[in-house]
């Protein structure tokens, strides 16, 4: 009963920026769980993920894509070859984006007053248009299908503001080292997208939800990792297989009943 609930077999699931390090994680969730995966990234080696999942996944339910999501006919060329070969897909999650991680070079992550025009741009362009376009696309598609799941994917800093504090032991030596805005409001703006869509589509059974996650502990440099810990009311960063759950939750019928929320997964951070 449990299993048939949060069934995702044979669904066919594109994970764009699926090569990245929680892509790979919901990638292998899904194949495991009997779904079918495309991933849509512009890096598309497959030996690294052939090497995490090894012999027990065919191939047959495993397709990788070049795609930059900040091309249309990237995507639209994709999908037709998913299309070929597996039919309109079940859910798309819009997993790609540009972040600056703690450890990033410090002429991306300045002073407001002087953050590059460039930088904002870039990250538009990918974290908001990459998933206006892949909506439109995909989502289009299974909207003539009658059905469909789309997970876009939010971050904390879209919901709060960055705790500027945690990036302190960065602003030594006068280079000063600040979370930029650009992704704090990139992500914010997937929020009003998801509500959009979750109306725009609910005629058409298409459901649109947000996930939003806290921080994934990724080797980041040890006071960063005290200062973030400290914060977060569970003590630590997320496991990056911690968020596979909701991902198969939104795309089986276990949430069918679930359109324009935004699911948050934050160790209690948004909770302080
Ligand atoms: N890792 C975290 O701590 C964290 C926390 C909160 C939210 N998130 C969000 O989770 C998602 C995944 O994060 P991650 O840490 O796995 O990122 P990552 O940097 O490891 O992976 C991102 C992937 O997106 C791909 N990509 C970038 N630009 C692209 C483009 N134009 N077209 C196609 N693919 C493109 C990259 O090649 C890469 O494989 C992101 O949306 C991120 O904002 C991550």
């Amino acid at each position: 009963m449990t299993n048939d609930l949060f069934n995702v077999k044979d669904k066919v699931v594109v994970i764009t920026g699926g090569m990245g390090q929680l892509g790979r994680q919901f990638s292998s969730a899904l194949l495991e769980s009997g779904a079918k995966v495309a991933v849509f990234d512009l890096n598309t080696h497959k030996d690294p993920m052939q090497e995490q999942f090894g012999e027990c996944i065919g191939p047959e339910n495993l397709s990788f894509f070049p795609v930059d999501v900040t091309k249309k006919e990237t995507i639209i060329d994709a999908l037709k070859r998913v299309e070929d070969s597996w039919g309109i897909p079940h859910a798309l999650i819009n997993n790609a984006a540009l972040d600056f991680p703690p450890g990033a070079p410090v002429n991306e992550n300045g002073p407001f007053e002087s953050y590059p025009e460039s930088s904002w741009d870039k990250i538009m362009e990918v974290n908001v248009k990459g998933v206006f376009l892949c909506c439109q696309v995909l989502g289009g598609r299974m909207a003539e299908a009658g059905r469909g799941s789309i997970i876009n994917i939010c971050s904390i800093y879209g919901l709060v503001s960055p705790d500027q504090r945690l990036y302190e032991y960065r602003r030594i030596n006068e280079q000063p080292f600040y979370k930029p805005a650009a992704y704090s409001v990139s992500k914010s703006a997937l929020l009003n997208l998801t509500r959009y869509l979750s109306t725009y589509w609910a005629s058409k059974n298409v459901r649109v939800n947000t996930l939003t996650f806290g921080g994934v502990y990724n080797h980041q440099d040890s006071k960063f990792l005290e200062g973030y810990c400290n914060r977060v009311p569970l003590r630590r960063m997320a496991d990056e297989s911690e968020y596979n759950g909701a991902v198969i939750f939104l795309i089986s019928d276990a949430s069918s009943y679930m359109t324009g929320s935004n699911m948050i997964i934050d160790g209690g951070w948004t909770a302080l």
